[in-house]
């Protein structure tokens, strides 16, 4: 691992999973990226892009957010708390080899007190849960059953280290909020890649439900409203979103490119197999 003070990033990978995560996508991004020195990702889930700079970019400083609370808190303890993390995460691997059906939805129910502990629900959660899923019902809990691993990895000490390391690194700044209220600090020349629930393909492809309210079409509508706002400012924002007619029409006028992905997050392997992703850019490059 490189030293904290090293010219280019540690070498990372995002230490959550993240249903719909953007690995394909990451090479077509890197084709996109600006000069920046200020990085904001307002809709962090498993940070993939942040990840990804922080090992190829040159210092930067990043204003990482997310409304999804537990998941904020997981970073937190990441970059400040990370081996009373691992020790924690050890535990529950031992114990969840022992049992783990039995251990995961005891694990599940649980109501942890500490950051750290809740941290830890968080991961091993997110390392056993059916496809890496976030999903909770109208009471905000917790509620996807346990997925088929034969040997699963909950606590990946080297890769935690490496979280750390980038967030360090890049002085990270990480907040659990909407991501309306992290972008009010958005300014001139800042680079802001905007990763939100996306919009279904089809009505029954829905999958939003990452927080309590999830993000409907008003919420897509006001999302685009913010991305003229954020030109209008001087900041140079790049958005991926599923290609519906809806997010073609709100972003028209805009640099777009279109992606084939290939996302797990259908429970039918059959619309597993594609879609397109649609990037939207306000700068040249
Ligand atoms: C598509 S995921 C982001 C994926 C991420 N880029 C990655 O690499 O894994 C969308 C994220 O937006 C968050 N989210 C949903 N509604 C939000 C809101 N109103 N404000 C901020 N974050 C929100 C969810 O908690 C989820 O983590």
């Amino acid at each position: 691992m490189q030293t904290l003070k090293s010219q280019s990033g540690p070498e990372s990978a995002p230490f959550v999973k993240w249903a719909g995560g953007k690995t394909q996508l990451l090479a077509k991004l890197d084709a996109q990226i600006p000069q920046f020195t200020r990085y904001f990702e307002p809709f962090l889930g498993g940070g993939a892009l942040f990840f990804h700079l922080s090992s190829s970019r040159s210092q930067f400083s990043a204003q990482l957010s997310d409304a999804n609370r537990e998941l904020v808190n997981s970073y937190n303890v990441v970059k400040h708390d990370v081996e009373q993390l691992i020790d924690v995460l050890e535990r529950h691997e031992k114990n969840y080899r022992r049992a783990p059906a039995e251990y995961y939805y005891r694990l599940r129910s649980a109501q942890p007190v500490s950051d750290v502990e809740s941290a830890a629900r968080f991961i091993a959660l997110n390392k056993t849960c059916y496809n890496g899923l976030y999903r909770v019902n109208r009471s905000g809990t917790f509620n996807v059953p346990i997925g088929r691993y034969r040997n699963p990895a909950i606590c990946d000490k080297d890769q935690l280290r490496r979280a750390n390391a980038a967030l360090r690194y890049s002085e990270a700044r990480l907040t659990a909020c909407d991501y309306k209220q992290a972008l009010r600090k958005a300014r001139a020349g800042d680079f802001v890649y905007l990763d939100p629930p996306f919009n279904p393909l089809s009505a029954t492809a829905h999958f939003v439900d990452y927080t309590r309210n999830g993000f409907g079409e008003k919420d897509q509508i006001e999302l685009a409203q913010v991305f003229r706002e954020l030109d209008r400012k001087g900041c140079k924002v790049l958005l991926s979103n599923s290609s519906t007619k809806l997010t073609r029409e709100l972003y028209r006028g805009w640099e777009k490119s279109r992606v084939r992905v290939v996302r797990a997050i259908s429970c039918k392997a059959s619309s597993r197999s594609g879609y397109c992703e649609l990037l939207v850019r306000n700068y040249a490059l």
